[in-house]
């Protein structure tokens, strides 16, 4: 059933609480380095303006715990928004209290006031109803566009749902479940998968998942290597769960057994003990097969045959779905396969979609984030949707009647 959106919404002189993730990265400055997801909430926050809305902006920043703490402060996301709109960003002391609500009824139709970190009540993460409904009180609607956080069932996301009159979600959280769900649903054929990042067991669910769905799925990062363990492969010092081998075979069966391909690096690029010596500043690297990798040795980036192999499926892919990059994308030399696959995507000319946060880093870094269908703003949230799971901030929103 499709969800309420905010276009059924009468906004007109309404005040509205709009759950937005503007969880954004801050360097030692407190400026925020990264500002991608304030940007994608601002089509939402320009119509509900356009539409008459008293807007109250709610978020959370980092990971206070329940307290405030002037370094999660969300002073710098409401500065950067105010010169987005070119329309003053007013921050309210706190999330609620006395305050807060007389600078709410305050509003006037088209201003925008921002809550100050919602994490700096323990009420949020606990989704505590007393905080939930003195949330509500501040508003008259509820529109949650914060996908990257629709993951969690909090305050903010879930349980002010039952204390406001309609509940709806916002443009960016359609354009996200659009997307993704189509992919999932019904894609475009061939569909390919792209997973990388360290673990196997943060995308286990994931794996099993576009099982049903996927025409081939490639695996990059270290958790290859625990798949190439669990085929018998000496993979030296490289990064392996152990205790995910007998997973990581029982998926390789099930996933032979649905007639779904799943491509494992062929070459590697290894490191030995030089690398985690003497701060690793000059340290021994080479290109070998899996096969030969040594007991000394790690592997930390895809090598030449693999990212030609992974870019032949992903060319001829018609949809492109990836998550996790293909190495230590953060040390160079072993960006160069995660690079190599994010110019892969941008020129499959398939319907493609990246989430999580180093593979978006890397569409960016290698200039060609605008030619990827969509980029999604959730981590952990595009993780869950991608492995079925419901997302609560998503279930709590009403349905179109
Ligand atoms: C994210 O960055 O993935 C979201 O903002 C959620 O943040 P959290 O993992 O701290 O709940």
């Amino acid at each position: 059933m499709a969800k309420l959106s905010i276009t059924d919404l009468d906004l007109a002189n309404k005040r509205v609480f709009m759950r937005v993730d503007f969880n954004v990265p801050l360097d030692e400055n407190f400026v925020i380095s990264d500002d991608t997801r304030i940007r994608a909430a601002l089509p939402t926050i320009q119509y509900a303006l356009q539409h008459g809305a008293k807007l109250i902006l709610a978020s959370h920043l980092g990971r206070p715990k329940g307290k405030p703490d002037a370094k999660f402060s969300l002073r710098p996301a409401a500065k950067r928004l105010s010169e987005l709109l070119g329309t003053e960003v007013r921050l309210a002391p706190a999330a609620i209290g006395e305050a807060t609500q007389a600078m709410a009824e305050a509003l006037h139709a088209g201003d925008v006031l921002m809550l100050e970190n919602l994490r700096f009540h323990a009420g949020e993460e606990k989704n505590d109803p007393e905080f939930a409904r003195q949330l509500a009180q501040l508003a008259d609607l509820y529109v949650n566009d914060a996908f990257g956080t629709a993951h969690r069932a909090h305050a903010s996301t879930e349980g002010i749902t039952h204390f406001v009159a309609q509940s709806a979600a916002g443009l960016l959280m359609e354009k996200e479940l659009r997307y993704m769900g189509a992919a999932l649903e019904k894609p475009e054929r061939p569909f390919v998968v792209i997973l990388g990042g360290a673990k196997v067991s943060d995308k286990i669910a994931v794996i099993e998942n576009l099982l049903k769905s996927a025409d081939a799925i490639l695996i990059g990062g270290a958790m290859a290597y625990t798949f190439l363990k669990a085929q018998g492969v000496e993979t030296g010092r490289s990064l392996v769960e152990d205790d995910k081998l007998d997973l990581a075979k029982d998926l390789w069966q099930r996933a032979k057994e649905k007639g779904v391909e799943l491509l494992l690096p062929t070459d590697n690029l290894v490191v030995d003990e030089s690398f985690w010596q003497a701060g690793n500043q000059s340290f021994e690297f080479h290109l070998c097969s899996v096969k030969d990798i040594k007991a000394n040795e790690a592997g930390l980036d895809i090598g030449a045959a693999s990212i030609e192999t992974f870019s032949a499926k992903i060319k001829a892919a018609r949809t492109v779905v990836w998550n996790g990059p293909m190495g230590m994308f953060e040390r160079p030399p072993f960006d160069k396969g995660t690079r190599a696959i994010a110019e892969a995507v941008a020129s499959s000319g398939a319907l493609t979609i990246v989430g999580g946060g180093d593979s978006v880093a890397a569409v960016s870094e290698a200039g060609v984030a605008t030619r990827i269908t969509h980029i999604s703003t959730g981590g952990g949230a595009s993780l869950e949707f991608l492995a079925g799971d419901k997302l609560p901030g998503v279930e709590a929103l009403n349905d179109k009647t």
